[in-house]
């Protein structure tokens, strides 16, 4: 922290040298610029406008348009707080687009004085700056509170700073912002297409929701990310997708199917990996991936390509684990539900021909979480 004013570097005892407000400025944007998680941006915003105007506190507040709130982060982990859109003087300043400089918070008829009387805080000083996007419409703003000096009083020239950090920070924070919104957006969409696909197949009740449970512990034992694991827990749902492509009479059919018959049920893969592969989307194409190579073996006997060993993607063989353990434990049109100790006999023979055996061994060691999720999400009869 550079809360001390008269180091080497030769800052007066009102601010930050020129020197180190820029190094401030570089260090902070360099980090904000790498960071595509919109709290770790907000964090890193606050702190950098408090190092630039030696602020005891500083806060980023965005508009929440469609509850008409105003809402931050303090810290990680911690909860947001929430206020109506028009409050306070940060309210002022994401209404009008028009920055405040408070000397005397108790003097002004905006100050609500309500949050220093929980906390025992006193607020003095007050600076808002609001940020600005691309298309010129206000998105959020910058609130600082107190001075860090004797007399905790925040000039014009600190206004003028905080707006240097916002207009710097601004921008980063709108595109992490707009990300965060994408990401959002794909997670319903995917999940609404799950959905119908899970409707078309005529699966029982909660199959995609368990494949989806099981791929992630799977994947998880794998050793990869949590971030990743959620990401293919996210689209294991669509991997029967291009099922909605299938004649009812194949689909539905509780005999075995004739070989033309299987010939066409073997086009889902292809029909839900042409549906999902033209998007650039990154859990798009990881769905695509998922969709195409489920029904792949390990051994090079699966469909639709006959790929070999770790020529099928990990997400291919993570899924076809989840999708066949789950589809021997449940009844279907055309069979019962196996016993356990069948399916266990099952993935060991099968360790190395239809499935990955380094997973299988991951799926073994696995299986009492499999169980758990088994029953948390059993088909109700
Ligand atoms: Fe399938
Ligand atoms: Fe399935």
């Amino acid at each position: 922290m550079h809360y001390k004013s008269n180091d080497a570097a030769g800052s007066d005892s009102r601010g930050q040298s020129p020197e180190q407000m820029l190094r401030i400025i570089f260090d902070y944007t360099a980090k904000i610029a790498n960071e595509r998680s919109l709290i770790s941006v907000l964090l890193h915003m606050a702190n950098m406008g408090r190092e630039m105007i030696l602020a005891d506190r500083c806060t980023v507040w965005l508009i929440d348009h469609i509850r008409e709130e105003l809402f931050t982060t303090v810290a990680h982990g911690v909860d947001e707080i929430r206020i109506p859109l028009g409050t306070g003087f940060v309210g002022h300043s994401v209404t009008t687009g028009e920055p405040l400089l408070v000397e005397d918070a108790y003097s002004d008829p905006r100050h609500n004085a309500e949050n220093d009387q929980r906390t025992g805080y006193r607020t003095k000083s007050i600076i808002t700056v609001p940020f600005v996007g691309n298309d010129g419409s206000i998105i959020g703003a910058y609130q600082a509170i107190n001075k860090m000096d004797e007399q905790a009083i925040f000039t014009s020239i600190d206004l003028e700073h905080l707006t240097l950090a916002a207009s710097y920070a601004g921008k980063s924070l709108e595109s992490v912002m707009l990300h965060e919104e994408i990401a959002a957006t794909q997670r319903e969409i995917i999940f609404a297409m799950g959905e119908i696909g899970e409707s078309r197949s005529k699966e029982t009740g909660n199959h995609v929701k368990r494949v989806a449970e099981y791929s992630y512990i799977l994947a998880l034992g794998y050793g990869l990310s949590v971030e990743e694991a959620e990401q293919l827990k996210m689209v294991s749902p669509m991997h029967d997708i291009g099922k909605v492509a299938i004649p009812d009479a194949v689909l539905h059919k509780p005999g075995k199917l004739t070989e033309e018959e299987f010939e066409l049920m073997k086009q889902h893969t292809i029909t839900g990996y042409n549906l999902l592969k033209s998007s650039g989307r990154e859990l798009m194409k990881m769905a695509s991936i998922v969709a195409y190579e489920h029904h792949e073996k390990w051994d090079g006997t699966g469909y639709p390509r006959g790929l070999n060993g770790e020529d099928i993607h990990l997400y291919g063989r993570i899924t076809a684990i989840a999708d066949v353990f789950d589809a021997l434990g449940s009844d279907r049109v055309y069979k019962k539900a196996w016993e356990l100790d069948r399916i266990l006999k099952l993935f060991e023979e099968e360790r190395g021909r239809h499935f990955d055996p380094h997973l299988v061994d991951i799926f073994l060691q696995q299986f009492p979480k499999l169980l758990t999720i088994r029953q948390n999400y059993r088909d109700i009869e």
